[in-house]
């Protein structure tokens, strides 16, 4: 139907005939000639129709915003003064001859060059809000971030292989997803959360190195950056250790900057430990733009009469630290007590501060409702500590360490934003040395701080005698503050997986029904092996400069976990749940 994109036409097709086919972007009548924006997935050209062609001329006359068209004419360069260097077709249009309305088009509910149109419209429509330059562009660039990453997993040797999406659960942490069996009445599949005990079990079928761009499921809670769908790039190798498949990995994400975005990522990327990193910064995925760090004061604090930081700074548990925001002493104290409000979220008590008005002048020189309860040796050690300047704000928090890192990490981040201090670029790195365990949420026992199925770096008789203080042989790779992979070496001998089950509260019969698939194909020769999987939507988030997972996605679910444009999930009629053998509580009877 068409020589040419809309967004090709330049001077090179000058004085040659096209056709282009698109939409309608916009009209503009100048009595007398009619110009047309025509927009296709490459960009946008201006075709002109004039009245010496009266049939194109009365057709042009009828159209409105998003018709589709199909145009067919002489391109010419447009007169002086009239072209557009913003437009990659800025100095061109086209003279049409012939003009075809291909199908006509309702009002649409928003303008596509409309500012701040309601997420929720745009995801009811979404068919439209896709059509927006903005939409366009992050959906190009997921493709082509997806190509870059399986030209290099294809180039060294990965196999590009399939597992299930029925299947049973595989425990990432979150909810699962579920499916009833029609032909097993009672009986559930579970959607994956992950690929990755098949994963696993393709390294024991021989298969070396593999990868896939897959889907994965998650009941949890929803937040800027998750979904309930998402798609993982997958990967898992046979015969290696941890360095050789960080090098690889972040050779290849190095390869997606360089391509997509020309930009050049450290070679290699730094590593930081997970004790290191809670220490410096509250969190396991810093976002290391950010100058600023947690310092500790559990020393200086320890002796103090103040309670409120004597106390945890005695605890084992506990932990008192400061932040110090360079130049936050022009912060009001209206805004000082907003900060205050906001670490609550995470559980923080309080917000302790202190304002630094001159250096040098003890406690004279400084402004704070705990001057009062703080020896002057103690003031002194903290502005040393804290490498405190005049124009300063320190804040301190103190809790069980868990709060403090929770409450001041946030803190941090959001202090960098309101001061302006985060830097610019990309800093990516790894976080390794994690603990293999973390105290369960109930508060008995332990709870996997990856997944179950990831080696310790200590031996079978060291992690029994000490579970709490084993390290994991795991790593996360973090960029600008957010986690976008993670991995492991898995655990590939029999015991030591039967033995970090009954560690986990998973006993042999529980370990039997949900795993004995694995635990027996761990006898039949596996090898050594380990893998990584990247959040491909943070991933492409980050690159595209959004904030949002879902404006990566061409039809996300909404924070509540459904789709506005489909209305799913959705009801379904007696007959089909009878098929399923399924039946509704009364409390659950939705809604007609
Ligand atoms: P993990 O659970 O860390 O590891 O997931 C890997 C990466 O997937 C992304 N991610 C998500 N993205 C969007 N929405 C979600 N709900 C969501 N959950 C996770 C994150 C994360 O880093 N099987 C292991 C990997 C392995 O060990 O090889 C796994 O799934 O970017
Ligand atoms: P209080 O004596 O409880 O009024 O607290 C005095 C100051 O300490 C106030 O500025 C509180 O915000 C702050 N504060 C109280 N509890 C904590 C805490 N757990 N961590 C940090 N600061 C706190």
């Amino acid at each position: 139907m068409r020589s040419h994109y809309c967004g090709n036409i330049t001077e090179a097709q000058l004085d040659t005939a096209v056709s282009v086919c698109g939409w309608v972007h916009n009209r503009r009548d100048h009595g007398g000639v009619i110009f047309i924006d025509l927009r296709d997935r490459s960009g946008i050209v201006q075709i002109v129709i004039d009245p010496d062609t009266p049939e194109s001329f009365a057709t042009a006359e009828r159209v409105r915003g998003e018709y589709v068209l199909r145009a067919s004419g002489r391109v010419r360069c447009r007169p002086e003064g009239t072209a557009n260097p913003d437009m990659p077709t800025g100095k061109v249009e086209v003279l049409i001859k012939d003009l075809e309305v291909l199908n006509t088009a309702a009002t649409p509910p928003f303008q596509l060059d409309e500012h701040h149109v309601h997420e929720d419209t745009r995801l009811k429509f979404r068919y439209i809000d896709l059509r927006t330059e903005r939409m366009q562009r992050n959906l190009v660039l997921r493709a082509q971030v997806s190509r870059v990453l399986r030209d290099y997993l294809d180039g060294n040797g990965f196999l590009d292989i399939e597992t299930p999406m029925l299947t049973k659960a595989t425990p990432e942490g979150a909810r699962d997803y579920l499916v009833p069996s029609r032909t097993h009445p009672g009986r559930f599949f579970a959607l994956p959360q992950s690929p990755q005990l098949f994963k696993q079990l393709l390294m024991m079928s021989g298969f070396d190195r593999y990868y896939q761009i897959v889907r994965c499921f998650r009941d949890e809670d929803l937040r800027a950056d998750r979904q309930p769908e998402f798609t993982q790039l997958d990967v898992e190798m046979s015969f290696v250790d941890e360095r050789d498949i960080m090098q690889l990995m972040e050779a290849m994400i190095r390869s997606v900057f360089d391509t997509v975005l020309d930009v050049s990522l450290p070679d290699p990327f730094p590593r930081l430990s997970y004790g290191d990193a809670m220490q410096h910064y509250g969190t396991d995925c810093p976002d290391l733009r950010n100058p600023l760090r947690l310092i500790e004061l559990g020393d200086i604090m320890a002796a103090v009469e103040f309670k409120v930081f004597a106390g945890p700074a005695n605890r084992l548990e506990g932990r008192v630290a400061a932040l110090r925001a360079p130049g936050g002493g022009r912060l009001t104290r209206k805004q000082i007590d907003d900060y205050a409000e906001f670490v609550t979220i995470y559980g923080a008590k309080g917000l302790a501060y202190i304002k630094v008005n001159e250096i040098g002048a003890g406690r004279e020189g400084l402004q704070s409702p705990i001057l009062k309860f703080l020896p002057d040796e103690v003031i002194d050690a903290i502005m040393d500590r804290t490498d405190a300047a005049a124009g300063d704000l320190i804040f301190f928090g103190a809790d069980d360490a868990v709060v403090v890192n929770h409450a001041l990490g946030a803190l941090r981040d959001k202090l960098a934003l309101d001061l302006g201090l985060l830097e610019e670029g990309w800093r990516p790195l790894w976080v390794v040395d994690f603990p293999m365990f973390g105290s369960s949420a109930e508060g008995h026992g332990w709870e996997a701080l990856h997944h179950p199925f990831t080696a310790p770096s200590v031996d079978h008789g060291a992690l029994v005698a000490d579970p709490g203080a084993a390290l994991s042989r795991a790593y996360d790779m973090v960029l600008n503050g957010s986690e976008i992979g993670g991995g492991s070496i898995r655990i590939h001998n029999p015991e030591m997986q039967s033995t970090v089950f009954g560690l986990l509260g998973i006993g042999p019969d529980e370990a039997r029904d949900k795993f004995g698939f694995l635990l027996d194909a761990l006898q039949y020769g596996c090898p050594p092996h380990g893998g990584i999987s990247f959040g491909l939507d943070r991933l492409v988030m980050l690159i595209a400069g959004e904030h949002s997972i879902r404006d990566v996605i061409p039809f996300p679910k909404t924070q509540t976990a459904s789709c506005l444009m489909t209305a799913a999930p959705t009801t379904v009629d007696e007959v089909q749940l009878r098929e399923i053998g399924i039946r509704l509580r009364r409390s659950e009877q939705p809604e007609k």
